[in-house]
């Protein structure tokens, strides 16, 4: 099999990587240029709705998944006619409207914050009052790392904040949703993946830690959960195969949740491999990328186990910038991964990882990256 993949950057770096170890070719697809997946594996070049561009990509390879959550349905949709695409693309439309996502988690009886859309500033000004405040403001499509949100702590903020955000209908604005401000505990994730014979398989839960929007640090397994008896990892679990079945989905899907009082509210999720999963490639059996490159081609899943009993493993993103290599790649115990992309303020650039016996000996060694970020 030839998978190509929408979308070139480090996730599909990182899915190539993971192909051609089982010997899984790639091909990648992007507007860019310089997207980083094209240093490892043939990248095509060309717009999202250049249509042409993309038959030409399809008829190259066998199945066709994406790594960049914001393609464009009808692209894939329109490549659906002529190769599969996984996931399906109705998963896609879901994961790309915050509004649909949490419809449908609320269907799946799932819990989330409480939120209203709307599409007017008096509808906002109503909303904030009935959903509460603090809240959060967001786009409903296109938001990423934090981009296109902000927090509303007194209801005097609502005009501001609508046009910051670009709120309403029409040309240059953009439907928003107001969610309640969760003051949560923890932000935790769960990893799941379903193969092509409707097989699946889920990752131990991560705990992941943000600032300013983006995810710094994630460990794994980050377990807790009424008695010790791992309930919170059995109750992600079983929201994410309701998640599966109802999109029909194949791949690997990423919800993220805040743990509240040992509730797990659903704040979003991604149709494809993510960043809160970085750690499977040295810390679990089968890592994410794998075991979506599997399902994606119709192979058996891999063990989702931790790599070796009773482990534990973690990862420190490098955003913006990063250390000298000859710095990072002197702490002992951890594997560094650089995507090959440019330094700029607010990007992914690499991140590293460690596995370790205990969660002390964990810490130890991601301090010991933070520290050298610190630097
Ligand atoms: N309702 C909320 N209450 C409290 N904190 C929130 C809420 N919504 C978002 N946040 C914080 O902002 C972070 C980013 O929000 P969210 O995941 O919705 O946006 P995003 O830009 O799509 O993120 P990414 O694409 O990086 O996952 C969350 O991980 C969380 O730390
Ligand atoms: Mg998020």
């Amino acid at each position: 099999v030839k998978i190509g993949i929408l979308g070139a950057g480090q996730l599909g770096r990182m899915l190539a990587l993971a192909g051609a170890r089982l010997g899984i070719q790639c091909a990648c697809y992007d507007q860019s240029p310089d997207a980083c997946a094209g240093q490892v594996a043939p990248l095509t070049v060309g717009g999202w709705m250049d249509l042409e561009r993309l038959d030409a990509f399809a008829a190259g390879v066998d199945v066709v998944t994406y790594e960049f959550e914001n393609v464009p349905v009808e692209a894939a949709e329109h490549v659906a006619r002529r190769v599969p695409v996984y996931p399906p693309p109705g998963a896609l439309r879901v994961c790309q409207d915050r509004l649909e996502e949490k419809t449908l988690f609320r269907k799946l009886g799932a819990e989330t914050p409480a939120f209203e859309a709307v599409g007017t500033l008096d509808e906002l000004r109503g909303a904030l009052e009935r959903v509460g405040l603090p809240a959060v403001v967001k786009t409903r499509r296109d938001g990423y790392d934090g981009k296109g949100q902000a927090v509303v702590r007194h209801g005097s903020e609502a005009a501001g904040v609508w046009e910051r955000l670009g709120g309403g209908a029409g040309a240059g604005r953009t439907p928003l949703i107001v969610e309640a401000f969760v003051a949560f505990e923890r932000e935790v994730s769960i990893i799941a993946v379903a193969g092509r014979d409707g097989s699946r398989a889920f990752y131990p839960l991560t705990e992941n830690r943000h600032e300013g929007g983006i995810l710094r640090v994630s460990r794994a397994p980050a377990g807790g959960g009424g008695g010790g008896g791992g309930g919170l990892q059995r109750t992600a679990e079983a929201l994410a195969g309701r998640a599966l079945g109802a999109m029909n989905y194949v791949g690997v899907l990423a919800i993220e949740l805040f743990e509240v009082r040992g509730h797990l509210l659903c704040n979003e999720m991604a149709p494809r491999v993510h960043n809160s999963g970085h750690w499977t490639i040295e810390g679990s059996a089968t890592s994410q990328f794998e075991n979506h490159i599997r399902a994606v081609a119709g192979l058996p899943l891999g063990s989702t186990a931790m790599a070796a009993e009773g482990a534990c493993a973690g990862m420190v993103n490098l955003i913006g910038t990063a250390p000298a290599l000859e710095r990072l790649c002197g702490v002992k115990g951890v594997s560094v991964h650089m995507y090959g992309k440019e330094p700029r303020a607010g990007r992914k650039i690499g991140h590293v990882s460690a596995v370790a016996a205990s969660p002390g000996l964990l810490g130890a060694r991601l301090a010991e990256v933070q520290g050298l970020l610190g630097a």
